[in-house]
């Protein structure tokens, strides 16, 4: 695999940050309405002008960048430059700097006896004007493809970020499917005793409706990042992701007229686990045992985790051990997708079709396996995932 590798240092850039693009760069993030006019209004309309000796100039408006001293300002430059990979393509993975790295990299470079140079074409340096940043490219290396998929905040601010806005895109109206799905089940089932979630990311959206029947919920992902998520939700931290709308849509859905706060509870207390999981284990939660769960609910994961149709056959029968003999499947899983970009970065997604996932399913011992279809409508450019529709089932585990 090439890799390249661009070092970015900017001059002035607190100062020419456009406020047009922070503010939509706010929106998207899925800040509240009123907090986004708030900023609006702090950055607009702002004059300056310049003390020399007893002499001042005139008043000019302020048409970018941070305000000066403002306390915010750094975090507002912080979210302006991380959207700065926007328009470049999603197998180019943004790494933020860091010095140690900067710093080993050109000592690598500076060496040519280095053993690392074979891996690297020469060094390229250049410096170039885009628009009124200046930009120094310091080396140009490499490409590179895959990586890192931020599946902790940044998935979440862009898949669950505007439910109050009201979900209306085609991903969004997926979502809504996958909730009503998770509802259907539990309301329409006798379920109870423990309860466990594979790969559940840093959402808990798939668990809402459980919690109504599960005194015990252990939640498990591969992504230290999700899971802490998961914790600072569970601990009430002032940075946690604010699931009320959905707590509010399930409650809805139930018909029930419970409290969100007294539901929110009851997934709190419910919930007491986050788990390191690799579904590509044999033991997905090694080094911990767990004694087999009644109910696995599992979403989106599969078919994240695997790089090939031998990994994912393999991740079925691997997840299957943490349920009893008898116990519920209650599976979701994108088909035909084969990647979705999240937070810049370019997660790669093995495409399954439903015949292939039912059949992996059957084979591990699974059977009554109830599906639902949902295909994704045609669009002319695929540019944040491809999927093609969305499988939801449920299934038993065979007894013997
Ligand atoms: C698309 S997200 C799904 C998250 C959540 N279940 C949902 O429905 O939104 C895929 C998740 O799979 C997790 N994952 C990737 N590889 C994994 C592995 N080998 N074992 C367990 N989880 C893994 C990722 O960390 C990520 O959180």
């Amino acid at each position: 695999m090439d890799v390249h590798v661009a070092f970015i240092d900017f001059s002035r850039a607190f100062d020419t940050i456009d406020h047009g693009k922070l503010l939509c760069s706010l929106a998207r993030m899925g800040i509240r309405r009123n907090l986004w006019s708030c900023i609006c209004s702090y950055l607009s309309d702002r004059k300056q002008r310049v003390k020399w000796g007893g002499s001042v100039s005139e008043s000019r408006p302020v048409l970018a960048g941070t305000p000066q001293g403002g306390i915010v300002s750094p975090t507002l430059f912080v979210i302006a430059m991380n959207n700065l990979d926007e328009n470049i393509h999603p197998s180019v993975i943004p790494v933020k700097r860091h010095e140690a790295s900067v710093r080993e990299l050109r000592r690598i470079l500076d060496d040519p006896t280095h053993p690392c140079r074979q891996f690297l074409p020469p060094v390229v340096e250049t410096t170039y004007s885009l628009r009124r940043h200046t930009i120094q490219v310091e080396l140009a290396v490499t490409m590179t493809t895959g990586g890192t998929v931020p599946w902790g905040r940044e998935y979440l601010n862009e898949v669950f970020g505007t439910f109050e806005e009201g979900i209306v895109d085609d991903e969004g109206e997926g979502s809504m499917k996958s909730m009503e799905f998770f509802h259907d089940v539990f309301s329409g089932g006798s379920y109870g005793g423990r309860l466990i979630d594979v790969g559940s990311g840093s959402t808990l959206y798939q668990v809402i409706s459980a919690s109504m029947f599960f005194s015990e919920i252990v939640c498990s992902d591969y992504s230290q990042a999700a899971r802490a998520e998961i914790e600072k939700w569970l601990k009430k931290d002032k940075g946690a992701f604010d699931w009320t709308s959905y707590f509010q849509y399930f409650i809805e859905l139930e018909g029930s007229s419970e409290k969100i706060e007294d539901r929110e509870q009851k997934l709190r207390q419910a919930i007491n686990a986050v788990v390191h999981c690799d579904v590509l284990q044999p033991n997905p939660t090694h080094p911990l045992t767990f004694d087999p769960f009644d109910v696995m609910v599992s979403a989106y994961c599969l078919e994240v985790a695997s790089p090939d149709r031998e990994a994912y056959v393999k991740a079925v029968a691997n997840i299957s051990t943490l349920l009893k003999p008898g116990g519920t499947i209650v599976f979701e899983s994108y088909i035909g997708a084969t990647f979705a970009v999240i937070g810049g970065a370019k997660a790669k997604i093995l495409p399954v079709e439903v015949d292939f996932v039912v059949q992996t399913f059957k084979d591990a011992g699974f059977s009554d396996i109830k599906t639902v279809y949902y295909p994704s409508p045609d669009r002319d450019e695929y540019k944040v995932t491809d999927v093609k529709g969305m499988l939801f089932f449920t299934a038993k585990k065979r007894c013997s």
